[in-house]
Protein backbone atom coordinates (compact mmCIF):
# COMPACT_ATOMS: atom_id res chain seq x y z
CA UNK A 1 0.00 0.00 0.00
CA UNK A 2 1.33 3.31 -0.77
CA UNK A 3 1.90 6.15 2.02
CA UNK A 4 2.11 9.66 1.93
CA UNK A 5 5.15 11.18 3.39
CA UNK A 6 4.86 15.28 3.40
CA UNK A 7 7.80 17.30 3.77
CA UNK A 8 8.03 20.96 4.66
CA UNK A 9 11.49 22.82 4.24
CA UNK A 10 13.21 25.65 6.44
CA UNK A 11 16.14 27.41 6.09
CA UNK A 12 19.09 26.91 3.40
CA UNK A 13 19.85 25.42 -0.31
CA UNK A 14 21.56 22.30 1.62
CA UNK A 15 18.27 21.80 3.05
CA UNK A 16 16.37 21.72 -0.04
CA UNK A 17 19.02 18.78 -1.34
CA UNK A 18 18.52 17.05 1.72
CA UNK A 19 14.50 16.89 1.50
CA UNK A 20 15.07 16.00 -1.88
CA UNK A 21 17.47 12.81 -0.75
CA UNK A 22 14.62 12.22 1.93
CA UNK A 23 12.27 11.42 -0.97
CA UNK A 24 14.17 9.32 -2.47
CA UNK A 25 15.48 7.17 0.54
CA UNK A 26 11.35 6.83 1.62
CA UNK A 27 10.62 5.76 -2.15
CA UNK A 28 11.04 1.89 -1.72
CA UNK A 29 9.27 1.86 1.60
CA UNK A 30 6.07 2.70 -0.51
CA UNK A 31 5.72 6.62 0.45
CA UNK A 32 5.03 8.88 -2.44
CA UNK A 33 5.60 12.77 -1.50
CA UNK A 34 2.04 15.04 -0.85
CA UNK A 35 1.96 19.00 -0.68
CA UNK A 36 -1.06 18.16 1.78
CA UNK A 37 -0.10 17.41 5.64
CA UNK A 38 -3.06 16.39 6.21
CA UNK A 39 -3.03 13.60 3.46
CA UNK A 40 0.15 12.31 5.26
CA UNK A 41 0.94 9.32 7.16
CA UNK A 42 4.50 10.58 7.58
CA UNK A 43 5.05 14.49 8.04
CA UNK A 44 8.84 15.64 8.21
CA UNK A 45 9.87 19.61 9.10
CA UNK A 46 13.62 19.91 7.83
CA UNK A 47 13.81 22.85 9.98
CA UNK A 48 16.69 25.67 10.12
CA UNK A 49 18.62 27.04 13.41
CA UNK A 50 20.09 30.36 11.68
CA UNK A 51 17.89 32.70 12.79
CA UNK A 52 15.63 33.07 15.73
CA UNK A 53 12.47 33.58 13.78
CA UNK A 54 13.19 30.53 11.91
CA UNK A 55 12.88 28.46 15.03
CA UNK A 56 9.80 29.98 16.43
CA UNK A 57 8.15 28.63 13.09
CA UNK A 58 8.95 25.06 13.99
CA UNK A 59 7.31 25.15 16.80
CA UNK A 60 4.45 27.35 15.51
CA UNK A 61 4.52 24.03 12.79
CA UNK A 62 4.67 21.70 15.27
CA UNK A 63 1.29 22.95 17.08
CA UNK A 64 -0.44 22.90 13.55
CA UNK A 65 0.84 18.84 12.72
CA UNK A 66 -0.59 18.57 16.35
CA UNK A 67 -4.06 19.22 15.54
CA UNK A 68 -3.85 17.06 12.12
CA UNK A 69 -2.37 13.91 14.43
CA UNK A 70 -5.29 14.37 16.89
CA UNK A 71 -8.02 14.65 14.25
CA UNK A 72 -6.18 11.19 12.18
CA UNK A 73 -6.34 9.29 15.31
CA UNK A 74 -9.92 9.47 15.96
CA UNK A 75 -10.25 7.50 12.07
CA UNK A 76 -7.74 5.08 13.71
CA UNK A 77 -4.61 6.47 11.61
CA UNK A 78 -1.38 7.08 13.37
CA UNK A 79 0.26 9.62 11.82
CA UNK A 80 3.91 10.15 12.01
CA UNK A 81 5.22 13.58 12.98
CA UNK A 82 9.64 13.87 12.46
CA UNK A 83 11.74 16.39 13.27
CA UNK A 84 14.89 16.75 11.02
CA UNK A 85 17.66 19.82 10.05
CA UNK A 86 19.39 21.41 12.16
CA UNK A 87 17.12 22.64 14.82
CA UNK A 88 16.34 18.91 15.63
CA UNK A 89 20.41 18.69 15.78
CA UNK A 90 20.76 21.68 18.05
CA UNK A 91 18.21 21.46 20.48
CA UNK A 92 16.80 17.51 19.82
CA UNK A 93 16.14 16.98 23.43
CA UNK A 94 14.57 20.35 23.77
CA UNK A 95 11.89 19.57 20.71
CA UNK A 96 11.17 15.65 22.71
CA UNK A 97 10.33 17.50 26.13
CA UNK A 98 8.74 20.93 24.94
CA UNK A 99 6.81 18.86 21.83
CA UNK A 100 5.46 15.56 23.68
CA UNK A 101 3.66 15.18 19.94
CA UNK A 102 6.91 14.61 18.13
CA UNK A 103 7.82 11.24 17.53
CA UNK A 104 11.27 11.40 16.53
CA UNK A 105 14.14 13.96 16.22
CA UNK A 106 16.98 12.81 13.83
CA UNK A 107 19.81 15.68 12.60
CA UNK A 108 20.73 16.65 8.99
CA UNK A 109 23.44 13.78 8.86
CA UNK A 110 21.40 10.57 9.70
CA UNK A 111 18.61 11.01 7.73
CA UNK A 112 19.67 7.96 5.19
CA UNK A 113 18.20 6.47 8.16
CA UNK A 114 15.11 7.47 8.18
CA UNK A 115 13.51 4.19 6.53
CA UNK A 116 14.96 2.29 9.60
CA UNK A 117 13.53 5.42 12.25
CA UNK A 118 10.20 5.33 10.44
CA UNK A 119 9.35 1.68 11.01
CA UNK A 120 10.88 1.54 14.01
CA UNK A 121 8.45 3.79 15.32
CA UNK A 122 5.74 2.04 13.42
CA UNK A 123 5.94 -0.96 15.30
CA UNK A 124 6.73 1.19 18.40
CA UNK A 125 3.32 1.84 18.07
CA UNK A 126 1.95 -0.88 17.40
CA UNK A 127 3.03 -2.65 20.70
CA UNK A 128 1.79 1.02 22.69
CA UNK A 129 5.24 1.35 23.55
CA UNK A 130 5.45 5.34 23.91
CA UNK A 131 9.17 5.61 23.42
CA UNK A 132 10.53 8.33 21.02
CA UNK A 133 13.58 8.03 18.76
CA UNK A 134 16.40 10.65 18.50
CA UNK A 135 19.30 10.10 16.97
CA UNK A 136 21.75 13.68 15.57
CA UNK A 137 25.47 12.09 15.29
CA UNK A 138 27.66 14.03 13.34
CA UNK A 139 29.57 11.27 10.50
CA UNK A 140 28.33 12.72 7.31
CA UNK A 141 30.31 9.77 5.73
CA UNK A 142 28.15 6.86 6.20
CA UNK A 143 24.89 9.36 4.82
CA UNK A 144 26.92 9.91 1.55
CA UNK A 145 27.71 6.59 0.43
CA UNK A 146 24.14 5.59 1.14
CA UNK A 147 22.43 8.35 -0.56
CA UNK A 148 24.70 7.68 -3.88
CA UNK A 149 22.31 4.61 -4.50
CA UNK A 150 19.20 6.62 -5.14
CA UNK A 151 17.50 7.34 -8.96
CA UNK A 152 17.37 10.50 -10.32
CA UNK A 153 14.81 12.44 -11.74
CA UNK A 154 13.99 14.34 -15.03
CA UNK A 155 14.65 17.82 -14.47
CA UNK A 156 16.26 21.05 -15.85
CA UNK A 157 18.93 22.20 -12.97
CA UNK A 158 19.94 19.88 -9.84
CA UNK A 159 21.98 20.58 -6.65
CA UNK A 160 24.53 18.25 -5.59
CA UNK A 161 26.07 18.72 -2.59
CA UNK A 162 30.06 18.29 -2.20
CA UNK A 163 31.10 20.04 0.92
CA UNK A 164 29.07 20.26 4.46
CA UNK A 165 29.77 21.66 7.74
CA UNK A 166 32.17 24.25 8.51
CA UNK A 167 35.35 24.97 10.35
CA UNK A 168 34.93 29.10 10.57
CA UNK A 169 33.12 29.51 13.80
CA UNK A 170 31.85 33.22 12.83
CA UNK A 171 30.76 34.11 16.02
CA UNK A 172 27.29 34.57 15.05
CA UNK A 173 26.44 31.55 13.72
CA UNK A 174 25.25 28.13 14.43
CA UNK A 175 26.00 26.23 11.25
CA UNK A 176 29.62 24.63 12.99
CA UNK A 177 27.37 23.47 15.98
CA UNK A 178 24.18 21.94 13.68
CA UNK A 179 26.07 20.64 10.81
CA UNK A 180 29.31 19.66 12.43
CA UNK A 181 32.79 20.43 10.82
CA UNK A 182 34.12 21.32 7.67
CA UNK A 183 33.82 17.53 5.46
CA UNK A 184 34.58 17.45 1.45
CA UNK A 185 32.72 14.24 -0.66
CA UNK A 186 34.98 11.92 -2.26
CA UNK A 187 35.67 12.96 -5.88
CA UNK A 188 34.90 9.73 -7.55
CA UNK A 189 31.67 9.98 -5.52
CA UNK A 190 30.55 13.68 -6.73
CA UNK A 191 31.62 13.00 -10.25
CA UNK A 192 29.17 9.46 -10.16
CA UNK A 193 26.29 11.78 -9.25
CA UNK A 194 27.18 14.28 -11.77
CA UNK A 195 27.26 11.65 -14.44
CA UNK A 196 23.79 10.49 -12.97
CA UNK A 197 22.07 13.97 -12.95
CA UNK A 198 23.37 14.84 -16.22
CA UNK A 199 22.31 11.20 -17.44
CA UNK A 200 18.94 12.31 -16.16
CA UNK A 201 18.63 15.00 -18.07
CA UNK A 202 20.11 17.63 -15.52
CA UNK A 203 21.59 20.71 -17.97
CA UNK A 204 22.56 22.96 -14.76
CA UNK A 205 23.83 21.60 -11.15
CA UNK A 206 24.70 23.88 -8.61
CA UNK A 207 27.45 22.66 -5.91
CA UNK A 208 26.46 23.26 -2.43
CA UNK A 209 28.42 23.16 0.46
CA UNK A 210 28.27 25.54 3.52
CA UNK A 211 31.81 26.36 2.60
CA UNK A 212 31.91 25.29 -1.14
CA UNK A 213 34.62 26.88 -1.94
CA UNK A 214 36.72 24.94 0.75
CA UNK A 215 35.80 21.83 -0.94
CA UNK A 216 39.24 19.78 -1.70
CA UNK A 217 39.83 16.46 -2.27
CA UNK A 218 42.52 13.74 -4.49
CA UNK A 219 41.70 13.13 -7.98
CA UNK A 220 41.88 9.75 -9.34
CA UNK A 221 45.27 10.33 -10.29
CA UNK A 222 46.32 11.12 -6.98
CA UNK A 223 46.73 14.82 -7.58
CA UNK A 224 45.04 17.46 -4.82
CA UNK A 225 42.06 19.41 -6.32
CA UNK A 226 39.77 22.17 -4.95
CA UNK A 227 36.80 23.67 -6.66
CA UNK A 228 38.02 24.59 -9.45
CA UNK A 229 39.77 21.51 -11.13
CA UNK A 230 36.21 20.00 -9.82
CA UNK A 231 34.46 22.48 -11.86
CA UNK A 232 36.50 21.74 -15.17
CA UNK A 233 36.34 17.90 -14.64
CA UNK A 234 32.25 18.26 -14.28
CA UNK A 235 32.23 20.61 -16.81
CA UNK A 236 33.40 17.85 -19.23
CA UNK A 237 30.23 15.91 -18.49
CA UNK A 238 28.14 15.47 -21.65
CA UNK A 239 25.09 17.49 -21.21
CA UNK A 240 25.99 19.59 -18.18
CA UNK A 241 26.26 23.49 -19.71
CA UNK A 242 25.71 25.15 -16.58
CA UNK A 243 27.95 25.22 -13.24
CA UNK A 244 26.86 27.32 -10.40
CA UNK A 245 28.56 26.74 -6.88
CA UNK A 246 27.28 28.47 -3.77
CA UNK A 247 27.84 29.52 -0.58
CA UNK A 248 31.36 30.70 -0.58
CA UNK A 249 33.35 32.34 2.08
CA UNK A 250 35.93 35.37 0.84
CA UNK A 251 38.86 33.60 2.96
CA UNK A 252 38.87 30.34 0.09
CA UNK A 253 38.01 32.31 -2.88
CA UNK A 254 41.86 31.54 -4.35
CA UNK A 255 43.52 32.92 -7.42
CA UNK A 256 42.38 29.42 -9.55
CA UNK A 257 39.02 29.68 -8.29
CA UNK A 258 39.09 33.66 -9.75
CA UNK A 259 40.68 32.89 -12.76
CA UNK A 260 38.01 29.66 -13.19
CA UNK A 261 35.28 31.98 -14.15
CA UNK A 262 36.97 33.07 -17.04
CA UNK A 263 38.53 29.46 -18.08
CA UNK A 264 35.73 27.88 -17.61
CA UNK A 265 33.19 28.64 -19.61
CA UNK A 266 29.92 26.80 -18.07
CA UNK A 267 31.11 28.39 -15.07
CA UNK A 268 28.12 30.94 -14.73
CA UNK A 269 29.05 34.94 -14.51
CA UNK A 270 27.21 34.83 -10.63
CA UNK A 271 28.36 34.62 -7.38
CA UNK A 272 26.58 34.97 -4.06
CA UNK A 273 29.94 35.89 -1.67
CA UNK A 274 28.98 37.00 1.37
CA UNK A 275 30.71 39.60 3.14
CA UNK A 276 28.28 40.39 6.21
CA UNK A 277 29.51 43.71 6.81
CA UNK A 278 31.51 47.13 5.87
CA UNK A 279 33.43 47.70 9.05
CA UNK A 280 36.65 46.00 9.63
CA UNK A 281 35.73 46.28 13.41
CA UNK A 282 32.80 44.38 12.90
CA UNK A 283 34.06 41.70 10.71
CA UNK A 284 36.76 41.12 13.29
CA UNK A 285 34.20 40.83 16.21
CA UNK A 286 32.88 38.21 13.60
CA UNK A 287 35.74 36.34 13.04
CA UNK A 288 35.05 36.82 9.36
CA UNK A 289 38.76 36.13 8.96
CA UNK A 290 38.53 38.64 5.81
CA UNK A 291 38.25 42.60 5.88
CA UNK A 292 36.54 44.87 3.65
CA UNK A 293 40.34 45.66 1.55
CA UNK A 294 40.91 41.63 0.72
CA UNK A 295 36.99 41.34 -0.34
CA UNK A 296 37.25 44.10 -2.62
CA UNK A 297 40.34 43.14 -3.83
CA UNK A 298 38.63 39.91 -4.59
CA UNK A 299 35.71 41.53 -6.34
CA UNK A 300 38.10 43.61 -8.36
CA UNK A 301 39.86 40.56 -9.37
CA UNK A 302 36.61 38.65 -10.24
CA UNK A 303 35.09 41.39 -12.44
CA UNK A 304 38.46 42.13 -14.46
CA UNK A 305 38.11 38.36 -15.54
CA UNK A 306 34.21 38.92 -15.96
CA UNK A 307 33.22 42.32 -16.53
CA UNK A 308 29.79 41.11 -16.32
CA UNK A 309 29.84 38.87 -12.90
CA UNK A 310 26.54 39.01 -11.05
CA UNK A 311 26.97 39.72 -7.41
CA UNK A 312 25.51 38.08 -4.45
CA UNK A 313 25.62 38.78 -0.90
CA UNK A 314 24.19 38.27 2.82
CA UNK A 315 24.80 41.18 5.28
CA UNK A 316 24.16 41.45 8.92
CA UNK A 317 22.75 44.34 10.45
CA UNK A 318 22.94 45.14 14.15
CA UNK A 319 25.70 42.88 15.39
CA UNK A 320 26.92 43.48 18.69
CA UNK A 321 28.75 46.71 19.30
CA UNK A 322 27.78 47.93 15.20
CA UNK A 323 27.83 51.75 16.26
CA UNK A 324 25.73 54.32 13.34
CA UNK A 325 29.04 54.69 11.57
CA UNK A 326 30.02 50.83 11.52
CA UNK A 327 26.74 50.55 9.83
CA UNK A 328 27.61 53.64 7.59
CA UNK A 329 30.48 51.54 6.44
CA UNK A 330 28.07 49.07 5.61
CA UNK A 331 26.22 51.19 3.33
CA UNK A 332 29.25 52.52 1.63
CA UNK A 333 30.42 48.99 0.71
CA UNK A 334 27.45 48.09 -1.00
CA UNK A 335 27.68 51.97 -3.09
CA UNK A 336 30.65 51.08 -3.91
CA UNK A 337 30.57 47.12 -4.92
CA UNK A 338 27.51 47.29 -6.22
CA UNK A 339 25.15 43.81 -6.28
CA UNK A 340 22.79 42.14 -8.31
CA UNK A 341 20.62 41.12 -5.81
CA UNK A 342 21.77 39.88 -1.62
CA UNK A 343 20.13 39.35 1.66
CA UNK A 344 19.89 41.29 4.42
CA UNK A 345 19.25 40.28 8.23
CA UNK A 346 18.92 41.89 11.24
CA UNK A 347 21.41 40.19 13.99
CA UNK A 348 19.57 37.42 15.73
CA UNK A 349 21.40 35.77 19.23
CA UNK A 350 21.84 32.24 18.70
CA UNK A 351 22.39 30.45 22.09
CA UNK A 352 25.95 28.78 22.18
CA UNK A 353 27.43 31.18 20.08
CA UNK A 354 30.03 33.87 21.11
CA UNK A 355 28.46 36.49 19.95
CA UNK A 356 24.79 35.76 21.86
CA UNK A 357 26.65 36.76 25.10
CA UNK A 358 28.78 40.11 23.74
CA UNK A 359 27.87 43.24 25.38
CA UNK A 360 27.06 45.99 23.52
CA UNK A 361 23.83 43.88 21.66
CA UNK A 362 21.94 46.51 19.77
CA UNK A 363 18.51 47.59 20.46
CA UNK A 364 15.47 46.36 18.59
CA UNK A 365 14.45 49.38 16.89
CA UNK A 366 17.88 50.44 15.60
CA UNK A 367 18.35 47.33 13.72
CA UNK A 368 15.14 47.76 12.25
CA UNK A 369 16.01 51.11 10.79
CA UNK A 370 19.27 50.02 10.01
CA UNK A 371 17.89 46.98 7.67
CA UNK A 372 15.23 49.10 6.26
CA UNK A 373 18.05 51.70 4.85
CA UNK A 374 20.19 48.83 3.66
CA UNK A 375 17.30 46.68 2.06
CA UNK A 376 16.12 49.95 0.49
CA UNK A 377 19.40 50.35 -0.84
CA UNK A 378 19.59 46.83 -2.42
CA UNK A 379 16.63 47.05 -3.90
CA UNK A 380 17.59 49.92 -6.01
CA UNK A 381 20.86 47.89 -7.19
CA UNK A 382 18.83 44.90 -7.71
CA UNK A 383 16.38 47.00 -9.81
CA UNK A 384 19.06 48.12 -11.49
CA UNK A 385 21.17 45.60 -12.24
CA UNK A 386 18.06 43.96 -13.98
CA UNK A 387 17.07 47.17 -16.13
CA UNK A 388 20.97 46.44 -17.35
CA UNK A 389 19.61 43.60 -19.80
CA UNK A 390 17.04 45.35 -21.20
CA UNK A 391 17.82 44.89 -24.95
CA UNK A 392 19.94 42.60 -24.31
CA UNK A 393 19.60 38.79 -25.95
CA UNK A 394 20.56 36.31 -23.07
CA UNK A 395 20.74 32.68 -22.83
CA UNK A 396 18.34 31.44 -20.68
CA UNK A 397 17.57 28.04 -19.15
CA UNK A 398 13.90 26.92 -19.53
CA UNK A 399 13.10 25.27 -16.02
CA UNK A 400 9.00 25.48 -16.25
CA UNK A 401 6.00 26.22 -17.64
CA UNK A 402 5.36 29.68 -16.67
CA UNK A 403 2.17 31.46 -15.27
CA UNK A 404 0.44 31.62 -18.64
CA UNK A 405 -0.08 29.12 -21.16
CA UNK A 406 2.31 31.36 -23.47
CA UNK A 407 5.04 31.60 -21.22
CA UNK A 408 7.98 29.85 -19.67
CA UNK A 409 9.48 30.40 -16.54
CA UNK A 410 13.36 30.27 -16.52
CA UNK A 411 17.04 31.71 -15.37
CA UNK A 412 19.50 33.75 -17.10
CA UNK A 413 23.42 33.23 -16.76
CA UNK A 414 22.86 36.04 -13.91
CA UNK A 415 20.37 34.06 -11.75
CA UNK A 416 17.38 36.03 -12.65
CA UNK A 417 14.19 34.56 -12.83
CA UNK A 418 13.04 35.13 -16.31
CA UNK A 419 9.35 35.46 -17.93
CA UNK A 420 9.77 34.32 -21.55
CA UNK A 421 6.43 34.61 -24.02
CA UNK A 422 6.69 31.62 -26.44
CA UNK A 423 4.90 32.94 -29.18
CA UNK A 424 3.27 29.63 -29.89
CA UNK A 425 6.34 27.16 -28.69
CA UNK A 426 4.98 24.72 -25.65
CA UNK A 427 6.96 25.06 -23.06
CA UNK A 428 6.98 21.61 -22.80
CA UNK A 429 9.03 21.26 -25.59
CA UNK A 430 12.01 23.80 -24.16
CA UNK A 431 11.93 22.29 -20.80
CA UNK A 432 15.45 21.47 -20.24
CA UNK A 433 16.85 24.04 -23.36
CA UNK A 434 18.77 27.04 -23.24
CA UNK A 435 16.69 29.23 -25.57
CA UNK A 436 17.59 32.95 -26.80
CA UNK A 437 15.35 35.65 -25.22
CA UNK A 438 15.49 39.33 -26.35
CA UNK A 439 14.76 41.14 -22.77
CA UNK A 440 12.21 43.83 -23.31
CA UNK A 441 11.24 44.89 -19.20
CA UNK A 442 12.85 44.17 -15.70
CA UNK A 443 11.40 44.12 -12.25
CA UNK A 444 12.88 44.24 -8.70
CA UNK A 445 12.17 40.00 -8.94
CA UNK A 446 12.41 39.09 -12.68
CA UNK A 447 12.88 40.59 -16.04
CA UNK A 448 10.77 39.56 -19.24
CA UNK A 449 11.46 38.53 -22.38
CA UNK A 450 10.06 37.05 -25.56
CA UNK A 451 11.78 33.89 -27.41
CA UNK A 452 14.21 34.92 -30.16
CA UNK A 453 15.27 31.32 -30.91
CA UNK A 454 16.16 28.36 -29.02
CA UNK A 455 19.82 27.99 -29.24
N1 LIG B 1 28.05 29.52 4.92
C1 LIG B 1 27.56 30.71 4.47
C2 LIG B 1 26.24 31.19 5.06
C3 LIG B 1 25.57 30.44 6.10
S1 LIG B 1 24.17 31.12 6.87
C4 LIG B 1 28.60 31.78 4.66
O1 LIG B 1 29.54 31.61 5.37
O2 LIG B 1 28.45 32.82 4.07
C5 LIG B 1 23.46 32.22 5.72
C6 LIG B 1 23.48 33.65 6.18
O3 LIG B 1 22.68 33.81 7.33
C7 LIG B 1 24.84 34.17 6.60
O4 LIG B 1 25.63 34.52 5.53
C8 LIG B 1 24.48 35.33 7.48
O5 LIG B 1 24.36 36.51 6.74
C9 LIG B 1 23.12 34.95 8.03
N2 LIG B 1 23.22 34.62 9.46
C10 LIG B 1 23.88 33.60 10.03
N3 LIG B 1 23.76 33.64 11.37
C11 LIG B 1 23.00 34.72 11.65
C12 LIG B 1 22.52 35.31 12.87
N4 LIG B 1 22.83 34.81 14.05
N5 LIG B 1 21.75 36.42 12.77
C13 LIG B 1 21.44 36.96 11.56
N6 LIG B 1 21.86 36.44 10.40
C14 LIG B 1 22.63 35.34 10.44
FE1 LIG C 1 28.46 30.24 9.47
FE2 LIG C 1 30.66 31.61 9.10
FE3 LIG C 1 30.64 29.00 8.65
FE4 LIG C 1 29.33 30.63 7.01
S1 LIG C 1 31.55 30.59 7.36
S2 LIG C 1 28.59 28.73 7.86
S3 LIG C 1 28.59 32.20 8.39
S4 LIG C 1 30.39 29.97 10.61
FE1 LIG D 1 19.56 26.80 8.40
FE2 LIG D 1 20.98 24.66 8.81
FE3 LIG D 1 20.93 25.79 6.43
S1 LIG D 1 20.74 26.31 10.21
S2 LIG D 1 20.67 27.92 6.91
S3 LIG D 1 19.23 24.87 7.44
S4 LIG D 1 22.66 24.81 7.41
Amino acid sequence: MTKKLYIKTYGCQMNVYDTERMIDVMAPEGYTQTDAPDDADLIVLNTCHIREKAVEKVYSDIGRVRKIKIKQSKNDKEVILAIGGCVAQAEGGEIMRRAPVVDMVFGPQTYHNLPKMVNKSISLKAIGEKSRILDTSLAVDEKFNQLSKSDVKRKATAFLTIQEGCDKFCTFCVVPYTRGSEFSRSIESVMKDAHKLADAGVVEVTLLGQNVNAFHGQSSTGQEWGLPELMAEIAKIEGIERIRYTTSHPHDMTDQLIKAHGQIKECMPYLHLPVQAGSDKVLKAMNRTHDTASYKKIIADLRKIRPDLALSGDFIVGFPGETDQDFEETMNLVREVRYAQAYSFKYSPRPGTPAATMENQVDEAIKSQRLTRLQELLKQQQIEFNKSVIGKTLKILIENKGKTEDTAFGRSPYMQAVQVTLQGVSADDLQGTIVDVLIKDAGPFNIQGVLVAAA
